[in-house]
């Protein structure tokens, strides 16, 4: 409409004023579009209604309800892995998702079955990933009220929950996650991502799990809040402390581009996670943080909104996922912002952020495949699934748009 406006404003004066006003309006009410651009709901209603056919064709791809897609390959087709992989929860999820978005009973089926087949992993030690692999999928199964296995829905989230908890160490006040490359002598390291499996910890306290597995992952958002951020509000991926004394030994990445850079999923995670801990304490401390690693990915993104891999690499690779999950993060964290100015502004930064990801070269549009984004990175360091799909930036897009969905009213 506003592109209309223009054309039909005849001389270059009036061209002129309009275009002041409307600069002056989006300085101070940031709208979800551009004069050139289309307007967001429909970038957004687009890229859904691609999203299902993609996710629906999906299913015969996967076929294997044991099987879940991780990382796209070159060609834009799914890697599968086992129910042991990290990223085993967020097929299920998408398809949780998708029937949230759509009423469609089929994606319901299809939810049910790859979430079923995730059930023995409740009882794995082996992993910090708990939170992601159940809240993804039997928590948004149990959001969505899905009657029949309602009750099997909610002790099986309990009993993950019950195995996460296994991993506290009270000297340390926090989670230890179960991976490192670089171990010192009587260390344990805690990885910034265990941020995002105190859902898991924080929802089972709430229902009718110990109520001290809130403690745990409060403490865990503290400690990570204490020892992670740097004061310019970049994160380190990994601090390692002494197991006997609960002393830092040293921080630094595993992912990222170095010990003093700012990985960006990382980041992502550590936002995602503050707001996560934000919504179950109401805790001034969680959104502070939250905000803090917000302004520092949002003055750290290039032109287009999505993020770079690494914040300070010269590799120049995006990975959507980083900007996916932030995107999703926002559209919860201005709910808890009372300032109004301040709510609009991240507001638009995550529209701004949503509207790159529905479009090319980020949203597969109309190619032939069933992943929905393309540009994530999963490991440079190791050369390990770098710009290709993952499934994560398409669980985290997902949530992205049906919050956006979701919101009273549209700036
Ligand atoms: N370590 C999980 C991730 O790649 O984000």
């Amino acid at each position: 409409m506003l592109e209309k406006l223009f054309i039909n404003c005849t001389s270059k004066c009036y061209r002129a004023i309009f275009t002041f006003a409307v600069i002056m309006v989006a300085t101070f009410n940031p709208l979800p579009y551009t004069l050139a651009g289309e307007p967001l709901d429909s970038l957004v209603d687009k890229a859904a209604r691609i999203s299902l056919e993609h996710l629906a064709a999906s299913v015969n791809e996967v076929s294997d309800t044991t099987l879940f897609p991780t990382y796209g390959t070159k060609d834009l087709k799914w890697q599968l892995k086992p129910a042991e992989d990290w990223t085993a929860g967020f097929y299920p999820g998408c398809l949780w998702y998708a029937y949230e978005l759509s009423n469609d009973q089929r994606f319901e089926h299809w939810a049910r079955q790859w979430t079923s087949s995730l059930e023995e992993e409740k009882n794995n030690s082996g992993t910090h990933d708990l939170g992601f692999k159940f809240m993804c999928s039997y928590g948004n199964g149990l959001k969505l009220d899905v009657k029949l296995e309602k009750s099997d829905y909610k002790n099986i989230i309990l009993a993950a929950a019950n195995t996460l908890a296994e991993r506290y160490d009270s000297k340390l006040k926090c989670l230890s996650s179960n991976w490192d490359m670089k171990p010192e002598k009587n260390s344990c390291p805690v990885i910034i991502d265990v941020m995002m499996n105190l859902e898991l910890l924080f929802w089972a306290s709430e229902n009718d799990g110990p109520a001290y597995f809130s403690d745990y992952a409060r403490n865990h958002a503290i400690v990570t809040a204490r020892d992670f951020i740097r004061p310019d509000g970049g994160t380190y991926h990994i601090v390692r402390y002494d197991k006997n004394t609960g002393a830092v030994i040293n921080k630094g990445t595993l992912q990222g581009a170095g010990d003093e850079t700012t990985w960006s999923r990382g980041h992502a995670w550590g936002i995602y996670g503050f707001v996560v801990a934000y919504r179950y304490t109401k805790e001034k401390l969680f959104l502070d943080d939250a905000i803090r690693l917000a302004d520092y990915f949002i003055k750290h993104l290039p032109e287009d909104h999505i993020a770079p891999w690494d914040f300070q690499s010269d590799i120049k690779y995006r990975d959507v996922s980083a900007s996916c999950i932030v995107t999703s993060a926002l559209f919860e964290m201005i709910n808890y912002i009372k300032n109004d100015s301040l709510k609009n502004y991240y507001k638009s930064e995550a529209e701004a952020m949503l509207s790159s990801l529905c479009k090319a070269p980020y949203f597969n549009g109309n190619k032939n495949t069933n992943c929905l984004l393309a540009h994530s990175v999963q490991f440079l360091p190791i050369n390990s699934n770098v710009d290709v799909p993952s499934i994560f930036a398409d669980y985290y897009f997902l949530e992205a748009i049906t919050r956006y969905r979701q919101m009273e009213t549209h700036l």
